[in-house]
């Protein structure tokens, strides 16, 4: 090794040694006779002295030196003098007298500092990402990264589980997004699809009779970018057999709760995790995905709606629609302004408005409304009657503000929710050490498709349908409830899961619903059909996403922060510059031909 000891480990312990030390420059300032530095790896910082008197020709080199260039450093561990103890540095007690100073390779002038906590642009951040990944905040990510993956491997080991990898190179597996293809040069015209996880890999697994599966599985998905998605991430797969959806969710919430309390005991959490029917959550919080941290929950107002002289109420109610809202607490003063910034916020999330009422002032009783007291902008349609009905549906105290969405169920309920979660965070009433993970239970197996008038998997296709509930199949899929869960914690979906069907003449009924020809099936499916025909075991399994999970506990806005080597929101590699084009002879090889936009459009 070109070092002894990492620069970040050394302590007052080391007093006296004389050692070799390696890593980057981090910050240098000459104070003309002495010049110091703090030199860098990635066990953290130590400070280096050259001394002209104590070693002429290394002070001359550290005279050259500039932030990032990598050194190589001999010298002295030695005691700070008195008051430059430097309290923030892990090594602040000690410093290095250089006797020898290297240059192993010199750096330009870095396009951001490593040193400092600017904002920088995330485009030049991944276009240097090798200089970014230096940055105290970046490296801290990786490094939990590396522990929590390390506390699944050994959790799962301890536990029976084995590991076993699957191919990336594999033919479509719908998973709801487009896939990501690959053309086969011995096989012109074909193209292998690459994994938008190893679900169906994972299930032959179980029919092969490995019980206990797992793997950190990476999974391709064309998908629009977000804050919360990348289009190629990580998941924990795992898949188990002989097992009960119950069986499942404590292993989930074993794993989980072992892994905060070991790594994250600064983390709160409820044991054990909280559990809600889909059509729970999606009651209470207009979500399946509900930030659990705060209460505010929803009600339905469609009673107290119908009573007013507010037509827009009616006209909904009259089209199939709901009428939906909750309380903010102590919101009821809140300006015109703040209200119509609201309004935009749900606006924007598809609502096509919000009403919004403020109840009395504060210690006063929502039994006895005085309209003049009352903030509304539909005040002239309401009668205190309705405003003491809208309080009590929504559990309003005085001083409270009401919030409500009036529409179509599906969008009225996505914006009440995104607006529940935004006053949460506005309000700070969601406490950012608590990581309120819940299981969400009892999804449909199916789902309406509006504009493509077909039913959809809400998960995928190879959710069991709980007990008693196969017989809606051929009539009524709507009514079907499948065996699947999710993990969700503080607003996010985290995980996946379900028992699977393990038996041919069902998955092929669940192929019908969903609108797949006979030979479609055969033709994408056969594989897992023909080995549930050579003793499959009942099995189910989950996939937490291990982006988004590092994303919240490392108090991170964006799955990029937890990730060495991601894309871009628009799905670009600024360093690799990919995409790119390829060399005509590779388009040869393969046999393909690229046709510009415009000469498609001619
Ligand atoms: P699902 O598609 O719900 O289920 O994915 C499981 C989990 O993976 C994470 N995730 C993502 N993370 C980052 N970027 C993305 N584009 C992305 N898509 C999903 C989420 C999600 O909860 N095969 C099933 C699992 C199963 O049934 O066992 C599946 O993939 O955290």
């Amino acid at each position: 090794m070109l070092k002894d000891i990492s620069c970040g480990a050394l302590r007052s312990q080391d007093i006296g040694k004389s050692l070799t030390l390696a890593g980057w420059v981090h910050r240098r300032r000459d104070h003309g006779n002495l010049i110091f530095i703090d030199l860098r790896d990635r066990g953290g910082l130590v400070q280096v002295v050259f001394n002209p008197e104590l070693a002429e020709k290394a002070h001359e080199i550290a005279q050259q030196l500039r932030n990032e260039w990598v050194i190589q450093v001999s010298g002295e561990v030695s005691a700070r003098p008195e008051g430059t103890v430097n309290e923030d540095m892990l090594s602040g007690a000690i410093e290095v007298y250089a006797s020898e100073l290297t240059v192993l390779n010199r750096s330009l002038t870095p396009p951001f500092y490593v040193n400092e906590d600017t904002t920088v642009d995330e485009n030049v951040r991944l276009k240097y990402r090798y200089v970014d990944l230096r940055r105290e905040v970046m490296k801290n990510a990786m490094i939990v990264r590396h522990k929590v993956v390390k506390y699944i491997r050994d959790f799962l080991d301890s536990q029976g589980f084995l590991e076993i990898e699957t191919p990336i190179l594999i033919k479509s597996t719908p998973e709801g997004a487009r896939d990501h293809i690959v053309p086969s040069r011995l096989y012109p015209g074909n193209f292998y699809a690459l994994p938008q996880s190893p679900q169906q890999l994972k299930q032959l697994l179980m029919v092969a009779g490995f019980e206990k599966y797992f793997q950190i599985a990476r999974c391709f998905r064309d998908e629009d970018s977000r804050a919360d998605r990348q289009p190629e991430f990580t998941q924990l797969d795992l898949e188990m057999s002989f097992v009960t959806q119950e069986d499942v969710l404590s292993l989930t919430e074993d794993l989980f709760s072992g892994l905060l309390e070991t790594l994250f005991p600064d983390k709160k959490f409820m044991k054990p995790f909280p559990r809600l029917s889909y059509e729970q959550s999606m009651e209470d919080y207009g979500t399946d995905k509900p930030d659990l941290r705060f209460e505010m929950k929803m009600s339905d107002l469609g009673n107290s709606a119908k009573k007013t002289e507010f037509n827009v109420f009616h006209n909904v109610l009259d089209n199939q629609g709901i009428v939906k809202g909750f309380a903010a607490p102590g919101c009821g003063e809140f300006t015109r302004g703040q209200i119509d910034e609201l309004t935009e916020f749900v606006k924007e999330r598809g609502a096509s408005g919000l009403i919004a009422i403020g109840v009395n002032g504060p210690g006063e009783s929502v039994e006895s409304v005085d309209m003049d007291k009352v903030r509304s902008n539909i005040t002239r349609f309401l009668t205190p009657e309705n405003v003491k009905d809208f309080a009590i549906s929504t559990g309003a105290a005085n001083g409270d503000l009401v919030l409500i969405v009036a529409g179509e169920p599906k969008s009225t309920n996505a914006a009440l929710a995104a607006l529940r979660h935004e006053m949460g965070i506005r309000l700070g009433l969601a406490d950012p050490d608590m990581m309120f993970f819940a299981f969400v239970t009892d999804f449909p197996l199916f789902e309406w498709n509006l504009e493509e008038k077909k039913w959809d998997a809400s998960h995928h296709a190879f959710c069991m349908p709980k007990d008693g509930f196969g017989k809606y199949l051929s009539n009524d899929p709507g009514k079907v409830i499948a065996q699947s869960y999710d993990l969700v914690c503080n607003g996010l979906e985290m995980a996946s899961g379900s028992i699977r069907v393990h038996n041919r003449e069902l998955q092929e009924d669940i192929f019908e619903v969903l609108g797949y020809s006979r030979e479609e099936v055969s033709e994408r499916f056969a594989q897992l059909l023909d080995a549930f025909e050579y003793g499959a075991p009942p099995h189910g399994g989950i996939a937490p996403g291990i982006d988004r999970l590092l994303m919240v506990l490392t108090g991170k806005d964006s799955i990029r922060d937890v990730i060495a080597f991601p894309k871009t929101q628009s799905q670009m590699d600024p360093l690799f510059g990919a995409p790119s084009s390829v060399e005509q002879s590779q388009l040869e090889e393969l046999h393909l031909k690229v046709v510009s936009l415009e000469a498609e459009d001619n």
